[in-house]
């Protein structure tokens, strides 16, 4: 560990429901591979005391990645709980005393966004934040302009390299692979323009509900939720151009680059939709407006991109939980009239495995004169101890990495981007569930059609 490394995990919402399905199981995977060593405080208002807060992480790992014993042992000793309002200076206080000669803490806010600014505040008030890191959970405010003011609190209090804004989309292998994918190979390059590239789609389909999580989701729906932070991601990563050096910085310079050449996305180019149930959710109001289903179009307008429609598609309860990205390529000038020809097509699957793949053409019978397509397929199919997306963002921001997070003015774009569409003007038509989306979405679909990903029964997650 580098003498920058964080020397305690302030830990926000440990009681809440992203550490139960998350932080724990990530917590206990840094602990078995030797990356997590310091204090973890959990800062929580339910009443708990520490043993309560340990048997809720024992039934976290149980249930999401399984117990490894020793490792949970040693995250049990390494955990700390400090139970309190965050309204109240006495909750910041107890957990300065908590803190007692630690030097560099990383305070962690997995906690709704409303109420970072408090917490920031306290932080500063209980005298805590010299030395110290801030990580904060997405969505990054809810538009622009409380972006912006988040960013203006933080900025007074930590300088840019010591906030880390997480999106664990940024933790996922295939997602930052993709860099070196591109970059790393002669293959993609020559063809990864306006001049080859036809249309790209991004889909990120979740064939659950919002699993409870129904008072969350009026506040954000599917726009705010996914698209604007993790689907934005993986378009930057498609679409920029190569970094000059692989340093933090130089990386998202590049990526910044992408959004800014992105205009606002006109309404027009928005279809949402809410699967039929949503409004019986508990938490969801009766009347609810709130999409759980969008698709939209957009224009990456740089010398690489332009002209090259990118739409990107989300929603919940949809056939399969799949994130998936399609590559089409415009039709060659072809000699062979008659024949089906498709464009080819380069796909990349991010979960619930990892594929690369590209469709081809081809001669399918002896006398020559069918022809069909294939696919030249590449799998990687994640096992058991390889890094979680959650244990990767949380070691980088520990270590001081910067690379994997998102910049304070690439957020400020995302949400600029966004901005026309995130009005709930638009209208939100319902879906059945297992359907992929409202019928209107068609209207807005690529040449050739939506890519709707299929997974093999065996990849199924719920
Ligand atoms: C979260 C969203 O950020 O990402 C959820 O709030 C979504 O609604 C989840 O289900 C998907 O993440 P993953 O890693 O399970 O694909």
């Amino acid at each position: 560990m580098n003498e920058n490394h964080s020397d305690a995990l302030v830990f926000f919402g440990a009681t809440g429901d992203l550490a139960h399905k998350k932080i724990f199981p990530a917590l206990q995977a840094m602990v078995r591979r030797g990356t997590l060593k310091v204090p973890v405080i959990g800062v929580a208002k339910s009443g708990w005391n520490l043993d309560q807060l340990k048997a809720r992480a024992r039934d976290s790992v149980e249930k999401h990645g399984g117990l490894d014993a020793p490792a949970f042992a040693k995250l049990c000793q390494l955990l700390r709980y400090v139970d309190g309002d965050f309204n109240d200076a006495a909750t910041f206080q107890a957990l300065r005393r908590e803190l007692g000669q630690g030097q560099r803490p990383a305070f962690y806010l997995a906690i709704p966004p409303a109420a970072f600014a408090t917490v920031v505040t306290q932080l500063v008030q209980a005298g805590c934040t010299r030395g110290a890191r801030v990580v904060i959970e997405k969505p990054f405010g809810r538009d622009l302009a409380s972006a912006r003011t988040l960013n203006r609190i933080l900025l007074q209090h930590f300088p840019e390299r010591d906030i880390f804004r997480i999106d664990h989309y940024l933790g996922k292998k295939p997602v930052h692979n993709m860099l070196f994918f591109r970059f790393a190979n002669t293959l993609l390059e020559p063809f990864w323009n306006r001049r080859y590239v036809e249309s790209v789609q991004i889909t990120m389909a979740e064939r659950f509900g919002v699993q409870g999580r129904g008072a969350f989701y009026e506040q954000v729906g599917t726009i705010r939720d996914v698209m604007q932070n993790h689907l934005f991601h993986i378009l930057a990563h498609l679409a920029m151009e190569p970094p000059v050096r692989t340093d933090s910085e130089s990386i998202r310079d590049e990526k910044a680059k992408v959004l800014k050449a992105i205009p606002p996305i006109a309404p027009d180019n928005l279809v949402r939709g809410q699967f039929r149930g949503y409004r019986n959710e508990p938490g969801v109001a009766a009347d609810s407006r709130v999409e759980t289903f969008a698709a939209f179009k957009l224009e990456v307008d740089s010398w690489r991109w332009q002209g090259v429609p990118f739409y990107l598609r989300a929603g919940k309860c949809l056939p399969v939980t799949c994130t998936e990205v399609l590559v089409r390529l415009r039709q060659p000038p072809t000699m062979y009239q008659g024949y089906p020809l498709t464009p080819n097509a380069c796909r990349l699957r991010m979960s619930p495995d990892i594929e690369f793949a590209f469709n081809l053409n081809t001669i399918t019978s002896d006398d020559e004169s069918t022809s069909g397509q294939m696919e030249v397929i590449a799998q990687h199919h994640p096992h058991a101890g390889e890094m979680d997306a959650y244990e990767r963002v949380l070691g980088d921001a520990m270590a001081g990495d910067q690379t994997w997070f998102a910049r304070e003015d690439y957020v400020e774009e995302a949400w600029r981007i966004v901005a026309p569409i995130i009005k709930r003007t638009a209208p939100v038509p319902e879906y059945e569930k297992g359907t992929w989306g409202p019928r209107e979405a068609e209207a807005l679909a690529p040449l050739g059609g939506w890519h709707n990903p299929v997974v093999a029964e065996s990849a199924k997650i719920q």
